[in-house]
């Protein structure tokens, strides 16, 4: 399987997070440059020699006598200024250089400091939205589930009534009622899945699961949720649930698959992490069509990563959609976001 950052060697994909800390490289070093101008030395004093041995400055100066009206004897001092010429303009270049690398450097922990405000507050978003939801989800069942249980029971004692008329109003009224009150309890389920705080994650993804089947009977999904994970903190809970609600959920719109598989285990068997895989035989994709609407799996790799997790998403045109959340079960991000 090949990484989507890669060029495309296969057509499998993987997106991962984006690389930040960039490496500077080419500075040369203390003992390198010292190396160097060791070099330089011995080479001059080589040169030193070769040129007394064989007296070539004067063979020189005799040779260039003869051309004096050309004034080919000033061109030792003409090469000797080139060599200075050289040796200023490779030393502004080095400068220039060093500022380049410092500027780069500057600019890219500015870019991580950004990266990781707007983690941070991608993450209070998500525990300010979390905390909305439960709220919201607690003023619906309270405001409106025992009116609409008053309202089915009304209908009920209604449709015992002799005249058929008014009996038969209160049937249908009652049947609006359970309706309404059905629909209302899968709302809930999707604002804040209660579930969750009362039975936990295998359970609560169980019955997410059940649901999901009931409206896809024609898809097959096998479900291994192992028991022995419970005692989890709200947010690993709250992280493993999101992500495998928003892989059905992705399933549902866009994979046109025909079997599914959920997993929900320790890693390893050890309990230090938790690993959630959601996996579909659909149509896949090799880039995700990305817009601004569309927030679901950057949502899923951010809720994940802003735990410490690490987050994996495979797929392939035409050969389905992995999704692999690892949530560390130590780590200390895991008290402070949601
Ligand atoms: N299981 C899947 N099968 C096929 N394509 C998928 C699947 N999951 C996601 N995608 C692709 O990735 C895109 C982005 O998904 P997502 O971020 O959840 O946004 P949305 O679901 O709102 O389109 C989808 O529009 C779709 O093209
Ligand atoms: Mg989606």
């Amino acid at each position: 399987m090949g990484h989507m950052l890669e060029k495309p060697p296969s057509p499998r994909t993987q997106v991962t997070p984006p690389a930040i800390a960039l490496e500077i490289s080419g500075e040369p070093s203390v003992s390198s440059a010292s190396r160097d101008l060791l070099k330089a030395i011995i080479f001059v004093l080589l040169i030193y020699l070769i040129t007394w041995e064989f007296d070539i400055a004067e063979k020189l100066a005799v040779f260039t006598a003869r051309y004096e009206s050309m004034q080919l004897d000033e061109l030792p001092i003409a090469l000797l200024m080139a060599a200075l010429a050289g040796i200023w303009f490779s030393h502004r270049r080095m400068l220039e250089i060093k500022t380049e690398a410092k500027l780069r450097t500057e600019a890219e922990s500015s870019l991580a400091r950004l990266l990781n405000e707007n983690r941070a507050l991608a993450a209070h978003a998500r525990q300010v939205q979390e905390q909305e939801r439960k709220r919201m989800a607690q003023d619906i069942h309270d405001d409106m589930g025992q009116f609409l249980t008053a309202i089915r029971l009304d209908a009920r004692s209604l449709s015992k009534l002799e005249d058929p008329m008014v009996a038969s109003h209160a049937k249908r009224i009652g049947l609006h009622a359970e309706h309404v009150q059905k629909a209302i309890r899968n709302l809930l389920h999707r604002l804040r899945p209660v579930a969750l705080d009362e039975y936990g994650l295998i359970d609560a993804t169980r019955h997410l699961v059940q649901e999901w089947k009931k409206q896809h009977p024609g898809i097959s999904c096998h479900c291994i949720l192992d028991d022995k994970c419970t005692n989890l903190s709200d947010n690993i809970n709250l992280t493993a649930y999101r992500v495998v609600q928003e892989a059905l959920t992705n399933i549902s719109r866009h994979a046109e698959a025909t079997a599914v598989s959920v997993r929900i285990n320790f890693r390893n068997n050890d309990k230090s992490a938790l690993e959630v895989t959601v996996e579909d035989n659909g149509k896949g994709f090799y880039t995700p069509r990305t817009n601004q609407q569309r927030f679901g799996l950057a949502t899923m790799r951010e809720r994940v990563t802003a735990i410490g997790g690490s987050f994996d998403l495979q797929s392939a045109t035409s050969a389905g959609v992995r999704i692999s959340a690892i949530l560390p079960l130590s780590s200390p991000q895991e008290k402070t976001h949601p």
